[in-house]
């Protein structure tokens, strides 16, 4: 780059923006880049709404109905654009050992020839005729010693303000930085160049060519080729999940794919549950659950609804923030009954992506309510019941979002931004299966609890592009989101148990649960929802040592007479469908164990092999 570009650029960063590796970076990027225009964005309200009608006048955007919906949009997405891209996501670490057999490598002096210093990188060239925007943010609440900021580099508005929802964004992060302050470079681009003239379309991205590309070692991040959520929002699975994990591992904490719940009995005692969900199995809802009021007075409170960063405090328990400042839930199934908190969290300021727009300007996804006569699809086609009858279209995509900011939810934790995080008392570890998981189950010890959490499977969802309603493993719901060995993580989870172990009293316990039984008509055998609470108790009485369960081989799982019933019209028989753990099916899934440590086998600790050696003893039994 000239001395006169670099010089431009300068000059063109506010006055506010004091830090020298900043500056220059963003300069050496604008050069790649060829963008035409720099926006710093200062994150304030009046840039956000500049941003949303610019959306709007570019056709990314509808403003909903301002009665029904207040400043609110809805974006719909290129149909090749939906999902995050796991099979285009890579670790490149150094040594392809360290990335593991579940992520994908590639040598990261390849990848830069490929994105950054090659003739024909696809980062050279890749904004020209957009602006780059960049966007300083924080994840966890600013000037915390848990947070870490990042700053984007995006030629993507939606992108700008989805952030302002998410994150903490704007000039206090800049502020923040000062002139020395560090910062981990999270670059984008939908892969889009604009030639002279050339009109835009209304969802830029590359349908042919995706990277989404983490250098643990540098903590870096690249990200080519889409605009879609996990893929774009940089912050969230690549900061808070991959990068922050490989940090976690080097700095003793841990990065999880978890929700951070508050819970308060009746009696007026505070619990803390974190709960490690795939994408799409409720982890919002679960965040944000009323409790029937036939179990009497217990609340339910959201610290975060996706993300945990956990760590332990100098008194041995292990303390827990949620970085994020936002939600980007799945739209399709949310509604009045199986959500309430969400539906009143999406009355006003929200970005709603791939749902339908209605004929009085308000949004709809299957699973909302009745559904309207008619109906725009997320494809911009004509959609009514009867053609969705017919032809089985659908009017919102299945991994339909809304971006909402934590403090629409009216049932927000206190502390939900407190810095030094709140005490975590248990782990849940859960995964959608129609079959042979028991509804709860209570681990001995942690050892236990980290074979559950480690053996974990899940039936795919829409949340990643690909096949749907497949098991697959999905070691404590981080599968595509550990940025490090899946074995070296399981040892990591392993050392906790050493590194509190002076206080080995207060270790959280760890139950695994799966909401997703189905009977022999193919429908949900337990209700879940807001009934899910009745689990929920049932580990805080095992917590408060009040409540009884049954051992068998897999840990401790409540009988018919342990759960709170009232309210809730639940027999026997129903029960033992869903609470049963039988040998056959469990030989049978011991045999996926397998193949998922052998997958593992060379940084496997052997303490998970010996626990599976157990299990499978006292089966035979
Ligand atoms: C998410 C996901 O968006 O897990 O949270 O896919
Ligand atoms: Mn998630």
């Amino acid at each position: 780059m000239t001395q006169s570009l670099m010089a431009e650029i300068r000059a063109h960063a506010p006055a506010y923006v004091k830090n020298a590796r900043l500056i220059d970076w963003v300069s050496r990027m604008a050069a790649l880049t060829g963008a035409k225009a720099i926006h710093w964005c200062d994150g304030s309200d009046d840039e956000y709404d500049r941003l949303c009608q610019q959306l709007v006048d570019a056709g990314t955007f509808k403003r909903l109905n301002p009665v029904k919906r207040p400043n609110s949009f809805l974006a719909c997405s290129d149909p090749s654009d939906v999902a995050r891209v796991e099979d285009r996501t890579f670790i490149c670490s150094q040594d392809k050992q360290d990335a593991g057999p579940t992520n994908n490598w590639m040598d990261p002096a390849e990848m830069r020839v490929l994105l950054q210093t090659g003739e024909n990188a696809l980062f050279k060239g890749a904004m020209k005729g957009r602006t780059l925007y960049v966007i300083p943010f924080s994840m966890g609440p600013l000037g915390s010693p848990i947070s870490h900021i990042g700053v984007e580099l995006s030629d993507s508005p939606y992108v700008v303000v989805n952030m302002k929802r998410m994150t903490r964004m704007g000039r206090a992060v800049v502020d923040h930085l000062g002139t020395d302050g560090d910062f981990v470079p999270c670059m984008h681009t939908v892969g889009a160049p604009l030639e002279e003239g050339q009109r835009d379309v209304a969802w830029p991205c590359n349908a042919a060519v995706k990277y989404i590309v983490h250098y643990p070692e540098t903590q870096e991040i690249w990200s080519y080729g889409s605009g879609y959520g996990g893929n774009a929002l940089l912050g969230k699975k690549c900061l808070a999940l991959r990068i922050a994990s490989t940090m976690g591992r080097d700095q003793g904490w841990l990065a999880e794919h978890m929700l951070i719940l508050g819970v308060t009995t009746p009696a007026g005692r505070k619990y803390h549950v974190a709960a490690a969900f795939p994408s799409a199995c409720g982890k919002t809802n679960f965040a944000m659950l009323i409790p029937p009021a036939s179990l009497g007075d217990w609340q339910v409170t959201t610290i975060g609804d996706d993300i945990a960063w956990i760590k332990p405090g100098p008194d041995g328990r292990l303390y827990a923030i949620n970085p994020e400042a936002g939600y980007f839930g799945v739209a399709p199934g949310t509604n009045f009954e199986t959500n309430p908190n969400c539906m009143r969290s999406l009355e006003r300021d929200v970005i709603f992506t791939n749902v339908a727009l209605t004929d009085d300007g308000d949004v709809w996804w299957e699973g909302m309510g009745p559904a309207p006569q008619h109906a725009i699809d997320w494809q911009g086609k004509d959609w009514t019941p009867a053609l969705a009858k017919e032809s089985g279209a659908k009017a919102a995509h299945p991994n339909a979002r809304f971006t909402v900011s934590a403090t629409n939810n009216p049932a927000l934790d206190p502390a939900w931004d407190d810095a030094a995080g709140v005490p975590i008392d248990a782990f849940i570890f859960g995964g959608r299966r129609s079959t042979t998981v028991p509804l709860v189950t209570e681990a001995r010890n942690w050892m236990e609890g980290i074979y559950m959490g480690a053996t974990l499977g899940s039936e795919t969802t829409a949340a990643a592009f690909g096949q749907q309603g497949v098991v697959r493993r999905d070691p404590f719901a981080m599968l595509p989101f550990c940025g490090y060995n899946m074995g070296d993580y399981f040892q990591h989870w392993l050392d906790m148990e050493h590194r509190l172990q002076e206080h080995a009293s207060s270790l959280p316990k760890i139950f695994c649960v799966n909401w997703f039984r189905k009977g022999p008509d193919g429908k949900f055998i337990w209700p879940g929802y807001g009934d899910n609470a009745r689990v929920l108790k049932w580990m805080i009485e095992r917590l408060e040592g009040t409540a009884e369960g049954e051992g068998h081989f897999f840990g401790i799982s409540p009988r018919y007479e342990d759960l709170d019933w009232n309210g809730l019209d639940f027999s026997r028989e129903q029960f033992a469908c869903i609470i049963d753990a039988d040998a056959t099916s469990w030989k049978a899934e011991l045999k996926l164990h397998d193949a998922l440590f052998d997958l593992l086998a060379p940084r496997l600790p052997s303490v998970l092999k010996a626990t599976r050696q157990a299990i499978e003893a006292t089966l035979m039994g």
